[in-house]
């Protein structure tokens, strides 16, 4: 069968979503599907003015887009992680201090441990508990064992530094050369298993490469840019007060995806996913925004008590709810996903704003939603309203791209939520102070 040719927005749309071939170097080292372009937060770094005394904070930093592009233009940067997975990965694609042979010693050596292992009938396997943690048929077993005979030579290298970056060159092997993962939006697994790829020499390809960005940038001065492992929802201490000049970020958006899905093959390869108890932690670290991750104690919520436009859109899933007779676990929750996405962010833009300078420009990227038994979420329009009411300025809504809704088949606007901080008046509104 012919596929249709995809016409002009999808493919406009595709391309503003992509990574350009110049902006490879160190934004490729590992990426997810929730990345967004770096051309994006150049962008907003040139359309707010920000030069190398500047400070920008991306408190929900995901794989460190934010960071690694501030870095290339030689402003300061930190970002704030809760996924354990993309922390590493931002971090270890801030630091560019190693150089090449360093890093190609390291190389041998493992190569040379992992080729040498004994072969034996009994292929390296995960333990029942991690592979409970994976969708099934997430990775065949001979990719697997070499991604796993990596992973132990890695571990026995004594360079710590050198160390995460073969690490991180796992992470994206596994996923990208080694495993049945395809990404579109959702997590799902291929119809064309994977048996037979050469995990070895894509994972040495992919570490020769990232050595050849380093070497690149070797004596250059470098701006600093880092990321914290913490929540975006309690920011004041993480910074100093009015230190943060620029927010480039993209949150979470309010759907039914399970963002932990997105990492959990590298997450359970790397370590940072041991069972579901560490997965439960995961949750509830993050932000809520899909019926998984909302747990009974969740208090969020109570945070945009006093804002109507938000209280209406969960009030009109209710309604469709009950005039559709919809009555599983996970539709009962959708209302409460939106107004504890909206509390955890009205949370989030609170707390902020003691560590921003006045002045300070913000831009959110949010895409609309219509996964709620299709009642329209206008994220970007809600987000902004909320933040209204905590005393910042909406500088404006810019498109950056439509999106078709897989439900409704209607065009869903994803869009940059530009905000300044004045400054002058943290005080606390409608008895913020009392919830937490
Ligand atoms: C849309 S992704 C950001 C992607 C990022 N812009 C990039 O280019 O990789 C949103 C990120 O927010 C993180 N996140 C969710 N809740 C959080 C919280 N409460 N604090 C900090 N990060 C959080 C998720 O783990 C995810 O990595």
């Amino acid at each position: 069968m012919v596929s249709p040719v995809p016409d002009l927005q999808t493919l406009q749309n595709f391309y503003r979503n992509q990574l350009h071939e110049g902006d490879r170097a160190f934004h490729d080292w590992y990426r997810f599907i929730l990345s967004f372009p770096p051309h994006l937060v150049r962008a907003y770094i040139d359309q707010f003015g920000l030069t190398a005394d500047a400070m920008i904070l991306d408190p929900f930093c995901g794989t460190g887009t934010t960071l690694v592009e501030a870095k290339k233009c030689g402003i300061p940067a930190m970002g704030i992680e809760a996924n354990p997975m993309a922390h590493f990965a931002s971090q270890t694609k801030n630091y560019w201090q190693l150089t090449p042979e360093r890093v190609m010693a390291g190389v041998d050596r493992v190569l040379a441990q992992a080729i040498a292992e004994p072969v034996t009938q009994d292929l390296l396997r995960f333990t029942p508990e991690q592979e409970a943690l994976l969708l099934k048929n997430s990775i065949c077993d001979r990719p697997l064992h070499q991604c796993l005979l990596l992973a132990n030579a890695i571990a026995e290298l004594p360079d710590p530094l050198v160390q995460n970056l073969c690490k991180l060159a796992l992470a994206d092997v596994a996923v990208q050369t080694a495993s049945n993962l395809k990404f579109g939006p959702e997590v799902g697994i291929r119809r064309t298993k994977v048996e037979d790829a050469d995990v070895l020499a894509a994972w040495q390809l992919k570490v020769t490469e990232m050595a050849a960005d380093l070497g690149q940038v070797q004596g250059q001065a470098m701006a600093i840019t880092r990321c914290d492992r913490g929540d975006a929802r309690r920011l004041s201490l993480a910074c100093a007060p009015e230190s943060i000049d620029a927010v480039i970020t993209s949150p979470p958006y309010p759907n039914e995806k399970d963002y932990t899905r997105t990492t959990r093959l590298e997450s359970v390869l790397l370590g940072f996913l041991r069972n579901q108890q560490d997965l439960r932690h995961l949750k509830q670290s993050l932000l809520r925004s899909n019926t998984r991750n909302v747990f009974s104690a969740d208090q969020d919520d109570a945070w945009i008590a006093e804002n109507p436009n938000v209280l209406e859109v969960a009030a009109a899933i209710e309604e469709r709810k009950h005039a559709l007779q919809k009555t599983s676990g996970f539709e009962r929750l959708y209302s409460r996903v939106v107004t504890l996405y909206f509390g955890g962010m009205k949370r989030h833009l609170a707390d902020l704003r003691p560590i921003l300078r006045p002045g300070a420009q913000l831009a959110y990227v949010v895409g609309d939603q219509a996964s709620f038994l299709q009642v329209l979420v206008r994220t970007g329009e809600l987000l902004a309203d909320v933040a209204e009411s905590l005393g910042y300025e909406v500088v404006s809504l810019d498109l950056f791209r439509t999106r078709v809704s897989s439900k409704t088949g209607e065009h869903l606007r994803e869009e940059v939520v530009r905000l300044q901080w004045r400054g002058g008046h943290t005080h606390r509104q409608n008895g913020e102070e009392s919830l937490y």
